[in-house]
């Protein structure tokens, strides 16, 4: 065993490691800036879909409009689902279970469907990653429409992907702006550096598994609270509080109680999250034409980010502001979409970054094997079972 003097370091949470190089995406946390493939996300948020952004994480650069056309064509043409499959999910919906467990076992069983599933090839693995991103949308549709007692309604081609997923959901076309909401919802989420989630899904790639199963990895860890799950939890943390005037001490209690604001704090953006700010925009813009509830939600998160920032930095955390899962709840709310499935719509534009990552790792696959450190004891005595005390 290594004496305290020469203890190997141990990196908790693996922070400030560097596991592999990457095109995809550059977060530079001190100066809240992100780009994908070196787009600034702010131009891609404001000008591209969601196809478009797809297109440039896969093939490192953006399609021209005959390749954007038959992007979208493969895209529309893979969306339906198996029967077998919506009927697992019909099933796991009448069992309760929760939206990310429903989507995360359907992907898993729609592998079963794919007679490529193990073939490693660059080729094959984007054609299963276009699979796998055009048909999360319809399974997320599948189990809200089932948790209804509605029907499911059969994916369109005609439409783009974020309109067809809300045709999808409400059965009923969305408006233009309805759609922008999506597909910048579905923009910024769609990759961001070496994250839990990405992380995962780079190891399960990293033993040559497959792109289902990385996908998998991807989705059980984006569940987490304290990662894709943030955006719920922010949403009951918005309805615990109520309106705006409770804000005040709401937070005086909760930070006194040592709990954290949901939504807030990042390991990677010490300044303002960029996908946070365009969401704010965004979710003004929403309150201004909706009312009522995301209006409500809105007052409520812009009262409690102003408190909360004022008494963090009392404390000298100016490090803790405000991330993407604080104010994507508000437009969800607006697109008629409930707390459970938040994080359903995270994982399915986010699918696309996990995708274009396991791709660019198997350019040059190492498997992942870091090491974890032993303190325990060493050539203990065994003990007979009827001698132990
Ligand atoms: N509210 C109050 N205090 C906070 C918060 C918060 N939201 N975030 C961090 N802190 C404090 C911690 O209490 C801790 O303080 P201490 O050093 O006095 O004990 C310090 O900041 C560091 O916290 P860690 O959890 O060690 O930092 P880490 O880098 O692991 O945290 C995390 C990142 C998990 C996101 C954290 O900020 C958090 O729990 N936030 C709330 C959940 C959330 O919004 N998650 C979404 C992340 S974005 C995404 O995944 C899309």
């Amino acid at each position: 065993l290594a004496s305290q003097a020469e203890k190997p370091k141990v990196y908790k949470g693996l922070e400030g490691i560097y596991v592999t190089e990457t095109r995809l995406s550059y977060i530079d946390g001190l100066h809240s800036k992100l780009y994908y493939v070196g787009y600034p996300i702010e131009a891609l948020a404001k000008n591209s879909t969601y196809e478009e952004v797809a297109f440039l994480l896969y093939f490192l650069r953006l399609p021209r409009k005959d390749e954007l056309d038959l992007f979208k064509a493969l895209m529309a043409e893979a969306r339906e689902l198996p029967e077998d499959v919506l009927n697992v999910v019909k099933k796991m919906v009448s069992l309760k279970a929760h939206p990310m467990d429903i989507l995360r076992t359907a992907v898993s069983y729609l592998a079963a469907y794919d007679p490529e599933v193990g073939v490693n090839t660059p080729e094959s693995n984007l054609r299963k990653s276009l699979r796998i991103l055009s048909k999360a949308p319809s399974i997320i549709a599948a189990m809200y429409r089932f948790s209804r007692n509605l029907d499911y309604i059969p994916p369109r081609k005609d439409l783009s992907h974020v309109e067809n997923f809300l045709y999808m959901l409400h059965d009923k076309r969305p408006t233009e702006f309805e759609t922008k909401v999506m597909d910048t919802i579905f923009i910024l989420h769609a990759e961001h550096g070496m994250n839990a989630s990405a992380f995962a899904s780079l190891v399960t790639i990293s033993t040559l598994s497959d792109i289902y199963s990385a996908v998998v990895s991807g989705i059980a860890t984006l569940k987490g609270p304290l990662h894709g799950g943030a955006a719920e939890a922010a949403y009951y943390q918005f309805k615990e509080i109520g309106s705006p005037d409770k804000v005040e001490e709401w937070v005086q209690k909760a930070l006194a109680s040592k709990r954290r604001i949901m939504g807030m704090g990042h390991r990677v953006y010490k300044s303002y999250d960029p996908r946070a700010k365009i969401m704010r925009e965004l979710d003004g813009e929403i309150a201004k034409i909706y009312g009522g509830e995301p209006k409500l939600l809105y007052e409520i998160a812009i009262k409690l980010e102003e408190v909360a920032l004022r008494e963090f930095a009392e404390k000298g955390r100016m490090d803790i502001q405000p991330n993407i899962d604080y104010y994507t709840p508000i437009a969800y709310t607006a697109l008629g979409i409930p707390p459970e499935y938040f994080t359903t719509i995270f994982t399915a534009s986010r699918i696309v970054g996990w995708t274009a990552k396991a791709m660019e790792y198997l350019k040059d696959p190492r498997l992942i094997r870091p090491l974890d450190l032993y303190v325990g004891e060493l050539d203990k005595e065994y003990v007979p079972i009827d001698k132990r005390g």
